[in-house]
């Protein structure tokens, strides 16, 4: 295993020993191809440089303290990349393909994956671009499908420690019959100016309002939007909100805790009722919440007063933190460990 400290990795771009690809050509995917360059030979045409082409994952590999290595539920993952393909009319990596290519490069980069104990993981960044040549705007006649892998550490540098997050109305992330339901580079892009200036604001990120109506809780910028009133679990239910696996997985644990959950639309007067929230994904994890100032009136909806994060939003934390890394008894078949 290599001499890093796991500890204190940020979440950020670390150079690993290999990457895989996979090309569509003439209507088929190709064989995969294993590189050890961190660049790739694009043409200047391409759809992805010229029409967004590009859609990506995000997924975690964890080394438990038994030294099994698990993915974390990758056929979420493999399935929402065909599904934001169709969205951007891409060829779809088959189930299989991904998988193949996904164990190949876990294995190949093995001494990267974290050792358990630290709250590192490996990143696995799956991307689809269209990489044929197009002026007019139509779909490529030829894609690639990458994976490359990195070890990183919590997406918020505070990590499960509660933060403040800016409720903004004069930015959306995406239209309300746009993109949004897919993971494509377009709705980043979108999301920069605001989520910079929140930054630079004191704040770890943004939530977005509903593109339409300005009325709901939409998501926060790189993660979903959950909060805990008495003893039950409430997530938006959004047609512009990516649908989170970590969300999906909170909802199964809730259940599990005997919570009940409700996938709503979600006022944002509904802000002051919650006693938990929080912001959830693959990266963020999750990322109590314990201030939400709503940037154009001032108001602000104060959690986690004690300084801690919430009880529920822990125990959460704990079950799925304890199946990802095999401590907590994965009933539901969530990992695939790789031999
Ligand atoms: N919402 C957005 C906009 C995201 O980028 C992510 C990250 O993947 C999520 C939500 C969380 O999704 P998941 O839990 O599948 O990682
Ligand atoms: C993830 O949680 O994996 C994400 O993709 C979020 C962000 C880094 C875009």
């Amino acid at each position: 295993m290599e001499n890093i400290d796991w500890g204190t990795l940020p979440f950020g771009y670390f150079k690993t020993d290999y990457n895989v690809r996979c090309y569509y050509r003439n209507g088929k995917w190709g064989d995969i191809e294993i590189s050890q360059s961190e660049y790739i030979n694009i043409h200047i045409a391409a759809t992805a440089l010229h029409y967004g082409q590009e859609a990506f994952e995000g997924m975690k590999v964890f080394r438990g303290k038994d030294g099994k290595i698990r993915v974390f539920r990758w056929e979420e993952n493999a399935k929402r990349m065909q599904k934001s393909c169709r969205g951007i009319m891409m060829a779809e990596p088959p189930l299989e393909l991904f998988k193949e290519m996904m164990i190949k490069v876990i294995k190949l980069n093995e001494k990267h994956i974290p050792p358990p104990g630290h709250g590192a993981a490996l990143y696995l960044r799956p991307l689809t671009i269209g990489s044929g040549p197009q002026v007019g705007v139509k779909p490529a006649n030829e894609y690639l499908f990458m994976i490359f892998v990195g070890p990183v550490g919590p997406y918020f540098k505070e990590g499960f420690n509660p933060v403040d997050v800016q409720l903004i109305h004069d930015f959306d992330r995406t239209a309300p019959n746009g993109t949004g339901q897919y993971k494509v580079g377009g709705n980043y892009a979108a999301s920069l100016q605001p989520a910079e200036r929140a930054k630079k604001e004191g704040f770890a990120t943004v939530l977005f309002l509903d593109s339409k109506e300005n009325k709901y809780i939409d998501e926060a910028g790189p993660a979903n939007f959950f909060g805990i009133k008495g003893n039950t679990y409430i997530t938006p239910d959004s047609k512009t909100i990516l649908r989170s696996i970590t969300n999906k997985s909170l909802r199964q644990i809730a259940k599990d805790m005997g919570m009940k959950v409700e996938l709503r639309p979600v006022l944002k007067e509904e802000l002051k009722e919650f006693d938990e929230v929080g912001a959830c994904g693959t990266a963020a994890v999750i990322s109590p919440i314990k201030r939400i100032v709503d940037r154009d009136t001032g108001q602000e909806y104060k959690y986690c007063t004690d300084g801690k994060p919430g009880p529920i939003s822990t125990k959460m934390y704990q079950t799925l933190k304890g199946i990802q890394e095999g401590e907590i008894e994965d009933k539901h078949g969530w990992n695939l460990i790789i031999e």
